[in-house]
């Protein structure tokens, strides 16, 4: 039917064109959708949280965990509503991982806590056998990068307009030093969860362990 077409290069150019170009709508118009729009309560993340998305990614946490549930029962039976678009509307970047040696983490803040994370992220195997997680132990000892993540907050709410400081979702303040004090009282809710002293000492002395704001950002996955 289309042999016409191999014999002429130019409209044979110009089908692989409409046929990429549309390829590429189909995929980009979902986008503009209504349901694309950011979900009914999704906010963007707390400083404290941003820190720990960071040590995520640096840690590589999503090169053997996902963060996308797919619309198939045995993963919805497992880890909860399926993902949508909307939901990672203030997500830069997002972190859907395209590999699971690990289960999917998307909504572990429903069925972990913080005192469960602090004893799997120092000793996975002592706390789920057989387990092929590595320990993260300098996570309870390095201190959490804030300065990073308020500049990170600060350049998304004014490049994009991430809701910010608008009605109940997360403040960022004009000052740093503020920013830190936000972030240290968020931390102090984290650590009374946790059962490690020194974490508790290190975060009464106005410093935020790694592990602290990794769990936080675990907990807001929810
Ligand atoms: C080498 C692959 C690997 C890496 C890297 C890894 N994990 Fe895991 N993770 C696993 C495996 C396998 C499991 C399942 C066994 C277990 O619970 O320990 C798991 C389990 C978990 C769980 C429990 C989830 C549940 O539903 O029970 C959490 C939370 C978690 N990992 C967080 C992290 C974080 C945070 C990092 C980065 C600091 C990380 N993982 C890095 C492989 C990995």
């Amino acid at each position: 039917m289309f042999h016409w077409l191999e014999k002429n290069p130019f409209f044979f150019a110009v089908a692989v064109f409409l046929t990429i170009a549309f390829a590429g709508l189909v995929e980009i118009l979902p986008g503009f959708a209504q349901s694309a729009r950011p979900v009914v309560g999704v906010k963007p993340q707390t400083i404290l949280q941003l820190a720990g998305k960071n040590i995520y990614l640096q840690e590589n946490c999503n090169a053997c965990h996902s963060q996308l549930i797919r619309p198939f029962k045995s993963e919805t039976d497992r880890y909860g509503h399926y993902s949508l678009s909307g939901e990672f509307a203030y997500d830069r970047p997002f972190v859907w991982g395209s590999k699971r040696t690990g289960p999917d983490l998307m909504r572990v803040g429903n069925y972990r806590t913080s005192d469960w994370h602090e004893a799997h992220l120092k000793d996975p195997q002592g706390t789920v056998d057989g387990s092929i997680m590595p320990p993260y132990p300098w996570l309870f000892r390095k201190s959490a990068d804030i300065d990073t993540a308020y500049a990170e907050a600060l350049t998304v709410m004014k490049v994009f307009n991430t809701p910010y400081n608008v009605g109940d979702n997360p403040k960022v303040p004009a000052s740093l030093s503020e920013a830190k004090a936000i972030a240290l009282e968020e931390a102090k809710m984290v650590a009374g969860d946790m059962k490690d002293p020194q974490i508790k000492s290190m975060v009464d002395s106005g410093n935020i362990p790694e592990v602290v704001a990794l769990i936080a950002y675990l907990n807001s996955r929810k």
